[in-house]
């Protein structure tokens, strides 16, 4: 957002003058740009007089709401128990390899995937498992991690 905040201001006035709105408002904003910037987080507290310091606190305690651009697809590895005893830093391994991520970064340079911990996605009768958007894959080996990340391959319109 190059410092046009029409879109986020239709969004602030929905909320404006209603008690407990910083969770949905930031909700609503996220989905402009797919993250919250530290422009619109500055805004929102302009513009509201929430504190800056609040908005950042929620925006960064909840992993719903991202700080940074995301890639298209968001690949979710898990770390709970029954993955991490089914040897899940070999399949996390293998995506960074794959993903050719570099330390610290956790989105490829090509914005086609954002890589994520979480701790349990629920299935764990199938640990080790990952998700992409919404599919989950499981029961998995890091030598499954290339065709899987084939499916999602970004291709440039001509
Ligand atoms: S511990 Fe991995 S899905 Fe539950």
């Amino acid at each position: 957002m190059d410092k046009d905040f029409t879109q986020l201001d239709a969004i602030i006035g929905q909320y404006r003058g209603r008690p407990g709105i910083l969770i949905p408002l930031l909700q609503e904003a996220q989905q402009i740009q797919g993250y919250l910037s530290k422009d619109v987080m500055r805004h929102i507290a302009r513009e509201t007089g929430i504190a800056a310091s609040d908005i950042y606190g929620v925006a960064t305690f909840y992993s719903m709401f991202k700080l940074k651009p995301q890639g298209r697809h968001i690949i979710r590895i898990c770390k709970g128990t029954a993955c991490h005893v089914s040897d899940a830093d070999s399949i996390k391994d293998a995506l960074v390899s794959a993903l050719k991520l570099k330390a610290g970064d956790d989105t490829t340079d090509d914005m086609n995937f954002t890589l994520m911990e979480v701790a349990c996605l629920g299935c764990c009768s199938l640990a080790p498992v990952i998700m992409i958007d919404d599919t989950t894959y499981g029961k998995l080996s890091p030598e499954a991690i290339p065709a899987i990340l084939e499916r999602y391959a970004f291709v440039e319109e001509q």
